[in-house]
């Protein structure tokens, strides 16, 4: 095993391997299960059981490498948004060189993702920056492109500088990460204080925190908890981390519950025509964001 944090790629095939995962996890009939019930403990054994091996050191990396440094790290790195500028269809390209060669089917995996979630939110008749947030979601996995490795773009999030919840998944991996044995961060609270609000958090770093800054000038509050916390299934699926929540997350994380089954159960539906929704789409981008965005 391999613990070089810089390696760039990973262990897993590719970024999908994880969000496949996550459907293992949660699956699509068993969604409203939350309440931590018999049947959705027997739900996890199963899972924890039949991880693949490359998930599972993918998570290894990713509870080992994800300290409070790292993160305030990454924000200063990237968090002046002077990378690289680019529009929907350069955006949408440059993602696409993500390309996972080993698997034939999928030739636009990150494309067709990105469609068939804002599709999906169309064909419900949601309103149009809920279709747009479908559609730039994972834009932050561009990440990748600058060289981050699969560890710091993709995985659930959680909050650093405090106490790791059990809810986050294989959290004993935890105790390899050299917070663990920083006794201020280990509290409940940790560098915190009650009811501070998500927003004063830090968050692990990757793809949710990283667009949320990109655009959460343009869109509205509903649409910046989708796309921020998108990853973090320990509040949004499991309600952990309360003490720490305000009146607002426990109003807006209802909005990341609405979002997350577009984002995990859209993938086999039918392959959406790029040609045929590149006007509506260009449209809607105009309608919220300028021709580019700074990422
Ligand atoms: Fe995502
Ligand atoms: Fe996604």
């Amino acid at each position: 095993m391999i613990d070089d944090p810089n390696s760039n790629s990973g262990p897993l095939h590719d970024l999908e391997q994880w969000e496949d995962d996550l459907r293992r996890r949660y699956p699509e009939n068993i969604q409203q299960l939350t309440d931590g019930s018999e049947k959705q403990v027997e739900q996890f054994r199963d899972y924890a059981a039949a991880v693949k091996p490359e998930v599972r050191e993918f998570y290894r990396l990713n509870h080992r490498f994800q300290t409070l440094e790292f993160v305030r790290q990454k924000r200063q790195d990237y968090l002046s948004l002077n990378k690289r500028k680019m529009g929907l269809w350069d955006g949408l390209e440059f993602l696409n060189t993500l390309i996972d060669d080993s698997d034939p089917d999928t030739s636009l995996p990150q494309i067709e993702h990105l469609l068939q979630t804002a599709e999906a939110i169309r064909r419900d008749g949601h309103p149009r920056w809920f279709v747009l947030t479908g559609l730039i979601h994972d834009f932050g996995k561009v990440l990748c492109l600058f060289g981050e490795p699969q560890w710091a773009v993709v995985g659930d999030t959680f909050p650093v500088g405090c106490r790791y919840s059990d809810k986050v998944v294989f959290s004993e991996f935890f105790a390899d990460n050299p917070d663990s044995q920083v006794p201020e961060y280990q509290t409940e609270l940790g560098i915190y204080e009650a009811g501070c609000g998500l927003d004063h958090v830090l968050m692990s770093w990757g793809h949710d925190e990283y667009m949320y800054h990109v655009v959460k000038d343009f869109l509205p509050l509903e649409a910046l908890y989708m796309i921020r916390y998108h990853s973090f299934y320990a509040a949004h699926r499991e309600f952990a981390y309360q003490p720490l929540w305000n009146e607002q997350d426990r109003h807006y994380l209802r909005y990341v519950r609405q979002f997350n089954p577009y984002d995990l159960y859209t993938k086999a539906a039918v392959r959406p025509n790029i040609h045929e929704l590149r006007s509506y789409y260009e449209d809607l981008w105009t309608e919220f964001f300028p021709d580019q965005l700074a990422f």
